[in-house]
């Protein structure tokens, strides 16, 4: 104790113990086991390139920055020689069991304004299923037409992960086998104020905070999730967001593409809907792929347009890749400097004790919380390729509880997939100008979750369900 006492001393952070000597031995114990957690190097190194520094912005010459090169979408999948191969090598790894599903489940949603695991949400417009249960049936339904355990790893925070464990429990884990489920919390980062000191969030608390969605690739190492990937013979992983019902979860594309461009991390990329659309930038600075956040790129360039009119930066992320094990096992567990996942600095209002020891809770930011990014890793990685992705099919994010990514515009969204794949087995529904059913339709991934699989399932059906409002096809 003496020890760790000092060395917080040491780093001007001995604040944490004001109080320690008042506190009893449980709470005693449980701070102490809190600091040890605190990598007081790196914290040093945060304050000094994040907080301390002058300039603070993403520090990238614009003028250098260029387009992503990108795999483009072919008007018809098969038809195309390099699309069928892709296909053919991702069926073939997605058959012998090379591949794992993985979402990032740790944010704290605080946008949604829901007040529990983002998974939980209900987002589908007929059932309400929740995000949860949209991947589990995705993630069964790959598995049984490819006939093969297809693990899902599951990464909460230690603010979230008890309810969400709680939540596959009451609901038989949506018809997967529990062992396939893998969870493991992120890790934590300390939040400081804006004097680089660790807030304390009680007598004998420190604020800790979760450390981004690429805390990811060190999680799954500490937490001993990717041993077990390795264990079991998993050569990728198929990462996705919590809040994206749309996703193509198993998708033998894109995961040819990866093999075949012996890459060790891919990506989807979509059009952008619009110029200032919110998304990260896939671009190539320095010969290296980098995502630039849209709060990062100017609009000047988010607004550039080439000499037909069309977005310069047009390649929007969505958050969607497929990593290779042995990368994640690389860049989670080296600890050379140019294997580690940069820090991004985020201002945010954290409650804290005041000086006479009573909790407050602050209206504007009073600190910084440290987050890596998963999409970080692309300029580290061998080979990164980008293919493009049709939005109908792989895009819709919940993050707003109006307007834009929405929960309304989500469920229009997959109405509209829904109506697509029934307009391809000949069956029309009236929708509107963007395609959307006036009608409250849904399809369970149990049923299909592509429209070839669709229209296979449909004309194997004997009888045909009568189309109306409240439909369901399971
Ligand atoms: C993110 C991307 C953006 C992309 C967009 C697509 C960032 C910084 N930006 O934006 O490039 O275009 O999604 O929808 O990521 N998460 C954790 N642990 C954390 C923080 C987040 O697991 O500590 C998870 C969340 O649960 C969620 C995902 O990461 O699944 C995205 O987090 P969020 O902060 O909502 O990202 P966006 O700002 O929406």
């Amino acid at each position: 104790m003496q020890d760790l006492r000092e060395r917080f001393e040491k780093a001007g952070q001995g604040h944490v113990f004001k109080y320690f000597d008042a506190l009893d031995k449980g709470e005693q114990e449980a701070l102490l086991n809190q600091l040890k957690m605190v990598d007081l190097d790196e914290l040093e190194r945060l304050n000094k390139t994040l907080v301390f520094a002058k300039n603070t912005d993403a520090g990238i010459d614009f003028s250098k920055l260029a387009p992503a090169p990108y795999i483009p979408l072919p008007p018809e999948k098969d038809a195309d020689a390099q699309w069928a191969k892709a296909k053919e090598v991702g069926e073939e790894a997605i058959r012998s069991g090379k591949l794992a599903a993985f979402v990032v489940a740790g944010g704290q949603g605080t946008r949604l304004g829901f007040n529990a695991p983002k998974g939980l949400y209900k987002v589908t417009p007929v059932k309400q299923k929740s995000l949860f249960q949209v991947f589990a049936e995705k993630i069964l339904s790959a598995s049984r037409k490819y006939g093969v355990r297809i693990p899902w790893i599951v990464m909460t925070s230690h603010i979230n992960n008890a309810a969400t464990v709680e939540f596959f429990e009451e609901n038989a884990y949506f018809g997967l086998d529990k062992d396939d489920v893998i969870f493991f919390k992120q890790g934590l980062m300390p939040a400081v104020d804006l004097g680089g000191k660790i807030i304390l969030e009680g007598k004998g608390k420190i604020a800790m905070t979760p450390d981004g969605h690429g805390g990811c690739l060190r999680g799954m190492v500490r937490s001993g999730a990717l041993a077990e990937l390795k264990r079991r013979g998993l050569e990728c992983v198929s990462y996705f967001q919590v809040d994206n019902p749309l996703v193509n979860i198993i998708d033998p594309y894109f995961v040819g593409f990866h093999i075949l461009g012996k890459s060790d991390m891919s990506s989807k990329m979509i059009p952008k809907a619009y110029a200032l659309e919110k998304v990260g930038h896939f671009c190539m600075l320095d010969g290296k792929l980098t995502v630039v956040e849209y709060s990062d790129l100017p609009a000047q360039y988010q607004e550039q347009v080439d000499e037909n009119g069309k977005l310069k930066f047009i390649a929007g992320s969505v958050a969607i890749h497929i990593l290779d094990v042995g990368f994640i096992e690389r860049l989670g567990s080296s600890t050379k400097p140019e294997d580690r996942l940069p820090f991004h600095r985020a201002n945010k209002k954290i409650p804290f004790i005041d000086d006479s020891g009573v909790l407050q809770k602050p209206e504007k930011p009073n600190g910084i919380k440290f987050e890596m990014f998963v999409f970080d890793a692309l300029p580290m990685a061998a080979n990164p390729v980008i293919i493009e992705g049709f939005r109908g099919d792989e895009f819709s994010p919940v993050k707003n509880a109006e307007g834009l990514d929405s929960p309304a515009t989500c469920k229009a969204h997959q109405k509209a997939q829904w109506a697509r794949w029934l307009a391809a087995a000949g069956v029309n529904i009236d929708t509107d100008k963007d395609g959307i059913p006036g009608i409250d339709i849904e399809i369970s991934p149990l049923f299909a979750s592509n429209q070839a699989d669709f229209v296979a399932s449909w004309n194997a059906l004997g009888q045909k369900p009568e189309i109306r409002n409240g439909l369901y096809i399971a």
